[in-house]
């Protein structure tokens, strides 16, 4: 009976991870999914982590019964203070109404299904390009996807008029998904005075605010400066959505952590839509894991394991900047032609180099390197052992 299933083609992200696996040479080097990696090359567990686990391992009296629908309390409440501020208003008027999801693409899916369901505007207005899994997620969820102005390839840099005159010209209401920073995957981000445009204009049309907070600390190596674009939102007092993963910044990608939060009017309207949003997850997945949630939980308690966890956190945001600096510096010694000032224009976690998907598959066909084909690098799988690598490979690219 499953004769006709055709086989899907892989994920464009994940999928070059599993073509990655499959090469056996030994100079081959994965720049595709977005994670971090040591000097060695190694995944980081950061140390915090395992301070936090070990405390958890020692607490005789933790047990294994399931969590809330809506997850573990205090991790939700830490959650709202690291994304909005301790002394947002929001928060302390209790306005929010946070749930612990499976991470970013978790926390986005349960924010989507409760928009599709309680929200008068089924429109949602994704940047062009975006994480190629946002369209995915909420048209699944029955939203209407459409796309607004972003990235203008002439200058590797924001088209903020584009922008402004499709988020102008969207229906009144219409929902927009925003990156908090790190704009994946270009790197580009709006600054503090343009988010505060952005912010005008989306109030007077009433467009709704839906944030994909998946790098908070990783842009700038600050929590806060990260989290200014979501607090110029929640400071004016109207409705914001949230999504929050801790995946990148306390490297816990496979104990898929994160958080939907809802900020409201008022505290009645929130205990209602985290009613709701107890509807949408039950039949989904019943109730979120216990044991990642339960490590941020110890981390953002105590002030001393938070206080290492910046640091760990700084120096992976750190890293990769030397990183962009190496390649950029690597790419002018060899004498590319272009201009690749971008690099270390761009920040987080990727750099969109304006490489074509041609020029990709050279490189990973001659020279083994793993990338998306939309050129996309993951500054954070790159250390300065294997940056001549990718600049020879880039070059030769580029000079084809
Ligand atoms: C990425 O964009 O590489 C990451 O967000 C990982 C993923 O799930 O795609």
């Amino acid at each position: 009976v499953f004769n006709h299933v055709v086989r899907a083609p892989e994920d464009p992200i994940l999928g070059v991870t599993v073509a990655y696996n499959k090469d056996p040479s030994p100079v081959k080097l994965n720049l595709g999914v977005g994670a971090y990696r040591t000097e060695e090359g190694k995944p980081l567990v950061l140390n915090v982590v395992k301070k936090a686990e070990q405390q958890l391992v020692n607490d005789r009296s933790r047990v294994k019964e399931y969590l809330p629908i809506v997850g573990l309390a205090e991790f939700n409440k830490l959650s709202a203070k690291l994304i909005f501020g301790a002394d947002s208003p929001a928060v302390l008027e209790n306005r929010v109404a946070t749930v612990q999801c499976l991470s970013g693409t978790g926390s986005l899916r349960i924010g989507a299904e409760f928009l599709a369901r309680h929200y008068h505007q089924k429109v949602i207005y994704i940047p062009q390009p975006t994480w190629g899994n946002h369209p995915k997620v909420f048209s699944l969820s029955g939203l209407s996807v459409k796309t607004y102005r972003y990235y203008d390839p002439a200058t590797r840099g924001l088209d903020f008029r584009g922008l402004l005159e499709d988020l102008g010209s969207a229906p009144s209401g219409a929902i927009v998904l925003l990156h908090a920073c790190a704009h994946n995957p270009t790197g580009v981000d709006p600054s503090l005075q343009q988010w505060e445009q952005i912010r005008k204009l989306m109030r007077s049309k009433r467009l709704m605010p839906f944030f994909d907070s998946a790098y908070q600390g990783f842009a700038s190596g600050s929590l806060d400066e990260d989290a200014q674009s979501v607090r110029l939102f929640v400071a004016d007092g109207s409705e914001c959505v949230v999504a929050q993963s801790y995946a990148k910044n306390m490297g816990l990608y496979g104990e898929r952590v994160g958080a939907l939060s809802i900020v409201c009017k008022s505290a009645d309207i929130a205990s209602r839509v985290e009613s709701q949003l107890k509807i949408v997850i039950r039949p989904m997945y019943s109730n979120p894991p216990i044991h990642g949630a339960s490590i941020v939980a110890c981390i953002l308690r105590d002030r001393q394991l938070y206080h290492e966890w910046t640091v760990e956190l700084k120096a992976m945001a750190d890293r990769i900047i030397r990183m962009r600096h190496q390649l950029y510096s690597a790419l002018q010694e060899r004498g590319t032609p272009g201009d690749w000032s971008h690099i270390i224009k761009q920040i987080g976690m990727f750099t969109f180099t304006g490489l074509n998907s041609k020029q990709v598959a050279l490189m990973t066909a001659e020279f083994h390197i793993y990338m998306t084909s939309d050129g996309r690098i993951s500054m954070a799988g790159l250390s300065s052992a294997t940056v001549p690598h990718l600049a020879d490979a880039m070059h030769a690219a580029i000079t084809h």
